[in-house]
């Protein structure tokens, strides 16, 4: 008896040391000391034994019980352990990898040109001022002069909402808006930056652009402050080396009206297909505030007088950028758009 169990507990510790995974090893530990195991069935054939084998074969059955029992655990925690250390050195990471680059928002090119602009007749000492999007065919036309039926609606058609309402064609509108509220008082030095809209669609026409309007109001203003305020912007947005002129022009709201041109800035003036090879690009509308408006807005043309200007953002930046598509600006294309 005692022979068999030192052979069994022999058996059993060489297969315990050879096992490597969990479910080996429970499969000795139900093969020797489960309820049909080994172990088990030797200790039955203790009955049959008497006095002293009996008591030392039973002694001895119960500390290989024992040993076995504490081997079998002790291999199941080395097992578990070795497991853990196997996963974690699998599954490790290097904190020390550079991390995946954050993705940055930036200004839209054309909010940046508008800034710039704004900043350029802040230090000038302008004011901003805004107005509705969405506005009446009074301020948009009949209060600059531009009665219903007249020919200049047809160069700046729009979407109308009802016949009284419509999206504005240009910031204008905002001229007699700002006269009615502050009128009688001077100066008036604002600009208007904002987005108008007209029935265009080309290469160098959007339905949707932006304007950025001035107005100035006050005692002896003469067409030289004109020129003298937009000869500076044009120097401080394009440069010392732009040249800038005036061509006779005709708005409805301003009497003398000129539009002002500046010097190709891809050619210089040489001549390209940017500039039609004439050397220069238009870039605003401008004039003498029409007296009928200064009436309008609720001031007396016999005692001040102005001037105003309006701008196209885009075509600003097409030429500050050196851009050939001005549906660029609105397509959202990141590829376009991060250049910036
Ligand atoms: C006007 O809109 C006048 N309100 C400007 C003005 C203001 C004159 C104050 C006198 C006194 P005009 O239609 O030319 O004028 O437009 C002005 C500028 O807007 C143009 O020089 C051009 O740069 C830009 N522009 C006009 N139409 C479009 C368009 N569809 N897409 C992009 N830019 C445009
Ligand atoms: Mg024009």
């Amino acid at each position: 008896m005692i022979d068999r169990l030192l052979q069994l507990r022999q058996a059993t510790e060489e297969a315990v040391r050879k096992v490597n995974d969990i479910e080996a090893l429970n499969e000795i530990k139900v093969k020797v000391l489960g309820r049909k195991g080994e172990l088990t069935n030797l200790l039955r054939g203790l009955k049959d034994l008497s006095g002293e084998s009996k008591v030392e074969a039973g002694k001895t059955a119960n500390d290989i019980k024992n040993i076995l029992e504490n081997m079998i655990e002790e291999k199941a925690s080395d097992i578990k352990t070795r497991e853990m250390e196997r996963k974690l050195l699998e599954e490790r990471i290097d904190v020390s990898l550079p991390g995946l680059p954050l993705q940055t928002g930036g200004l839209h090119p054309i909010s940046r040109v508008t800034r710039e602009i704004q900043n350029i007749f802040i230090g000038m000492g302008f004011a901003v001022a805004e107005g509705p999007e969405i506005e009446s065919d009074y301020y948009n036309f009949a209060a600059l002069n531009v009665p219903k039926d007249h020919p200049a609606r047809d160069m700046q058609d729009t979407f109308y909402i009802s016949e009284d309402i419509l999206l504005r064609t240009h910031t204008s509108p905002v001229q007699v808006r700002t006269m009615e509220k502050v009128a009688p008082q001077i100066p008036v030095k604002i600009i208007v930056p904002g987005k108008v809209y007209r029935k265009d669609d080309d290469a160098t026409h959007s339905p949707m652009f932006n304007q950025v309007e001035g107005l100035v109001i006050d005692e002896h203003i003469t067409f030289g402050d004109l020129k003298g305020t937009l000869m500076m912007f044009a120097h401080q947005i394009f440069g010392e080396d732009v040249k800038v002129r005036y061509r006779p022009s005709f708005f409805p709201f301003t009497e003398p009206s000129a539009e002002m041109d500046i010097s190709c800035v891809i050619c210089k003036g040489d001549g390209c297909r940017v500039c039609s090879h004439t050397g220069w690009l238009e870039i605003l509308g401008a004039g003498m505030v029409h007296p009928q408006v200064l009436i309008n807005g609720g001031y007396d043309p016999e005692k001040v007088s102005g001037f105003a200007f309006g701008m196209g953002i885009e075509r600003i930046a097409m030429l500050k950028y050196g851009i050939n598509d001005l549906r660029l600006f609105f397509d959202n294309d990141k590829r376009f758009l991060t250049q910036f």
